[in-house]
């Protein structure tokens, strides 16, 4: 029987129990479902709710549960509900009335709102520690290539000659924000929502402090109808995880783009890519293709829970079970993607020459010529005007910027000196970026440095 039985005198049907069971997801918190009641039946035996031998024989048993379940000898049965409900039973099956003990002071409402949370605490560890691995590999990937030079681009057009590692060193930048992000959202769910029961707190004495500080948490949650009603904490989780999703995605397109025929900037290694069953010559960057395609995972996530939470009443409802499955998908997505990503950016390699000759586009620097104008005096609207002038006027000729000479080009820009049709070396037009942030050598030298301290690099 159902160990809320007591008021039913009818069965559940079996559709039924296959529909409301979260058992088949929500197995993967038997840990932390461990260690709340570890935590409750140590707080109720201190506070002389249950005699401490009680307490001493669920510990035990919760500790056999523990090691049945992680050797994998542990029968679920959906008629049992969710993984609170086996574990209470399987402690009740061994203790009788004693394990029937453990869930005084305590409602499911409460229970699941601490295991998802200290779930939540072990997940997003691993998944700061990913990010860090991965912008490892981007930091890396950089400093074995500080000086390569690539064209760089706005609305996918050539835009203005820029370092290949700066262009990583973007994707560093984003992923810090991310992991900032989560440990930010830590912070906050980080509190303990035990002892707020069903809805009202409990009538027994219970010592909610004691269970936090036993568990690891920061405090305890202020109002018990709050705690075992918000999601809020997943929502902010999730949307750390879908920013991180479209930043990952982005690359994957960056990379998609680059190991294609028409960029031809950089090669993946064998290992993560496949072939295609019909034309022979195809080597597909699937792990690229894949990570833009399973971001959209975390965005479906997010708007799952923002939309289940829309117009609930407080406080718990059996909706929010449905909360585990996305935000579960998610986190398990990340991994993956963090499991894949760092050893493919390590791997991966440059086409140096193909990149070099995309950035010898002297295009590239007519935004340069435009500011050696302004360097001269001239404003930069009037610069900006003369250079696009000489651009139109190469375009009728069908030349190019650097095949001109200086009397063409005084044609438009009277004040060009006589080193302006040398000024179409991308190499000498990076070294000349001296602003923090820019793509010079040396503020992208003093970023990789930033980051291989930041990151404990050698
Ligand atoms: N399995 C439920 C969930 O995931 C646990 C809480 C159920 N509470 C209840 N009163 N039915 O949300």
């Amino acid at each position: 029987m159902a160990l809320w039985g007591g008021r039913f005198s009818g069965k559940t049907r079996d559709e039924v129990a296959r529909f409301t069971e979260s058992i088949s997801f929500d197995r993967r918190l038997y840990k932390y479902d461990i260690a709340g009641s570890i935590a409750h039946v140590t707080m109720l035996a201190k506070q002389g709710i249950i005699p401490e031998h009680s307490a001493e024989s669920i510990r035990t048993e919760l500790g056999k549960i523990l090691e049945r379940i992680e050797k994998g000898d542990f029968k679920y049965d959906i008629s049992l509900e969710d993984i609170h409900m086996h574990i209470e039973s399987a402690l009740i099956a061994v203790l009788g009335d004693e394990g029937a003990r453990v869930h005084s002071g305590r409602s499911r409402n409460d229970q699941v709102a601490v295991d998802v949370r200290l779930y939540l605490r072990d997940a997003v560890e691993e998944i700061i520690g990913g990010i860090r691995e991965f912008q490892r590999a981007l930091v890396r990937k950089a400093a074995e290539n500080p000086e390569q030079i690539m064209p760089g681009f706005t609305h996918l057009q050539h835009a203005q000659a820029v370092l290949f590692a700066h262009h990583l060193l973007a994707y560093v930048e984003m992923f810090d924000r991310d992991a900032g992000r989560l440990a930010d959202c830590r912070r906050r769910f980080n509190v303990s929502p035990l002892g707020s029961g069903a809805i009202a707190g409990s009538t027994l004495p219970l010592d909610r402090e004691y269970t936090a500080q036993l568990l690891g948490f920061d405090g305890v949650t202020r109002n018990s109808m709050d705690a075992v009603a918000d999601r809020d904490f997943m929502i902010e989780l999730l949307s750390a995880l879908a920013i991180f999703g479209i930043h990952t995605s982005r690359l994957s397109e960056d990379l998609i783009l680059w190991c294609g025929q028409e960029f031809d900037f950089i090669e993946l290694d064998d290992a993560f890519c496949t072939g295609s069953s019909l034309m022979p010559q195809k080597k597909n960057p699937d792990v690229c293709e894949l990570t833009r395609g399973k971001t959209a995972r975390f965005t479906g996530a997010l708007t799952a829970l923002l939309t289940m939470c829309k117009g609930l009443p407080l406080t718990y409802n059996r909706d929010l079970q449905e909360d585990k499955v996305p935000l579960f998908d998610a986190i398990d997505t990340a991994m993956q993607i963090l499991a894949v990503y760092p050893p493919m950016i390590d791997t991966m390699k440059l086409k140096g020459a193909s990149m070099e000759k995309a950035a010898s586009d002297p295009a590239l620097m007519a935004t340069d010529l435009a500011e050696a104008l302004v360097g001269l005096g001239v404003p930069f609207r009037t610069a900006h005007h003369r250079v696009g002038s000489l651009v139109k006027y190469c375009r009728e000729k069908g030349k190019a910027l650097d095949e001109l000479s200086l009397e063409e080009m005084r044609l438009t820009i009277p004040e060009a000196t006589p080193e302006f049709p040398a000024m179409f070396d991308p190499k000498a037009s990076i070294a000349k970026r001296k602003v923090t942030g820019g793509t010079g050598f040396e503020p992208v030298a003093s970023q990789l440095a930033f980051w291989k301290k930041q990151l404990d690099l050698a």
